[in-house]
């Protein structure tokens, strides 16, 4: 039996923490289909076209070591914006969404366009500060000389041509629970995911 869990939000909300979070605990697959994006994004820093690139990706794209970077976050999010590039990553997308014994994904359209019958849809927010702080952590951990400021700067305009953008753009579908994690931390963020999840669960007997 499938059950899909779509976590959609803006960068660095938290939606990946929840999510492998969420997964560990139901036991169910988990896509992060940023990593589809950003593996595009890099294929096109590298020299390809995006449409190409976004025809031609395999596994071994997504394991690359230099996705997490800001600038593959910002090439992400230009190759996003392409109609062709989002309709070549739609069938993987809704067959993991339905694969047996459950999934989790997390990205920007789940809930509105790949899986609109998702059984239960998260829209992860919080304050674009505290999301640049966590996003700025995360970075320097790995290394980054970004300051704050630029990290701010960059998730202010990656969220605006998300939500701008003509093709699938970042929204919350009508039907999706709302969750702010502004005030809270990782702990209380999942435990509330999961209480959401479990209700539907019951509810779907
Ligand atoms: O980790 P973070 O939240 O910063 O970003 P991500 O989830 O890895 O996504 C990187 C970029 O891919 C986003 O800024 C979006 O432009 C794009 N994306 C999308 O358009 N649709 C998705 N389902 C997932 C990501």
């Amino acid at each position: 039996m499938s059950f899909t869990v779509a976590i959609d939000g803006p960068a660095a909300a938290g939606k990946g923490t929840i999510s492998k979070g969420v997964a560990a605990r139901f036991g169910f697959a988990h896509l992060d289909t940023g990593l589809l994006y950003r593996a595009v994004g890099r294929r096109m820093l590298d020299g390809e076209t995006p449409e190409a690139a976004a025809l031609a990706l395999t596994a071994e794209d997504l394991d690359r070591p230099d996705l997490r970077t800001a600038e593959v976050a910002q090439a992400a999010s230009k190759v996003a914006a392409i109609p062709a590039v989002r309709a070549a990553l739609v069938d993987f997308q809704r067959a993991f969404a339905r694969r047996a014994g459950g999934a989790v994904l997390d990205g920007r359209d789940i809930g509105t366009v790949i899986c609109p019958e998702a059984e239960v849809k998260l829209f992860v927010t919080a304050s674009a500060e505290v999301r640049a702080e966590r996003r700025y952590l995360e970075l320097a951990a790995k290394g980054s000389r970004m300051t704050r400021e630029e990290v701010l700067a960059d998730v202010k305009e990656r969220d605006a041509r998300d939500a701008e953008r003509a093709a699938a753009p970042m929204k919350p579908a009508k039907d999706a629970v709302m969750f702010d994690t502004s005030a809270l931390d990782i702990d209380a963020a999942l435990a509330a995911a999961i209480a959401v999840i479990e209700a539907r669960m019951s509810a779907k007997g």
